[in-house]
């Protein structure tokens, strides 16, 4: 089934400036073991066409807006974030695209595994077989 789903994060709305946050198992539903970030992503490029075995991730779009491409193998789902306030959870076993990247967007990512090579699946059959033998 394809439980990936938008999390919306507490935001202190201040005249000085806005806060969010997000913590280990109050609103990122694992323990978070690495954080990356994309920057600097050209118009029309596509980024994280793969799966991971292991890896559960939590994304949000810091500025600027994209969408997350989210599919189980079954079902497609499409996130277009565009809040610093909503976080989207992936969880492990996921085909998984961004694209549509803003001018000047940041998304940031948790993950709950360190970086692995070999928790990645970059071929899209290889990620249905394993699906279907329901090894992932
Ligand atoms: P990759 O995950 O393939 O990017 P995308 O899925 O967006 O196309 O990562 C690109 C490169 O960055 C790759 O050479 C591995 C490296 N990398 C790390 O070293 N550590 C990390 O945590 C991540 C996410 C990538």
């Amino acid at each position: 089934m394809n439980t990936s789903k938008l999390i919306e994060l507490p935001k202190f709305l201040d005249a000085r400036g806005n806060l969010s946050f997000a913590q280990n198992n109050t609103h990122i539903p694992f323990e978070i073991k690495r954080t990356y970030w994309l920057y600097d992503v050209p118009g029309g490029e596509n980024r994280g066409g793969h799966a991971y075995k292991e890896t559960e991730e939590f994304v949000i779009a810091l500025s600027g807006s994209f969408d997350v491409i989210v599919d189980d193998g079954k079902e497609k789902k499409t996130f277009h974030l565009n809040r610093s306030y909503y976080g989207l959870y992936i969880p492990k076993g996921m085909w998984r695209e961004m694209k549509n990247f803003s001018t000047n967007s940041l998304a940031l990512e948790f993950a709950s595994t360190k970086y692995d090579p070999a928790d990645y699946i970059r071929d899209y059959n290889e990620f249905l077989k394993l699906k279907e033998d329901g090894k992932i």
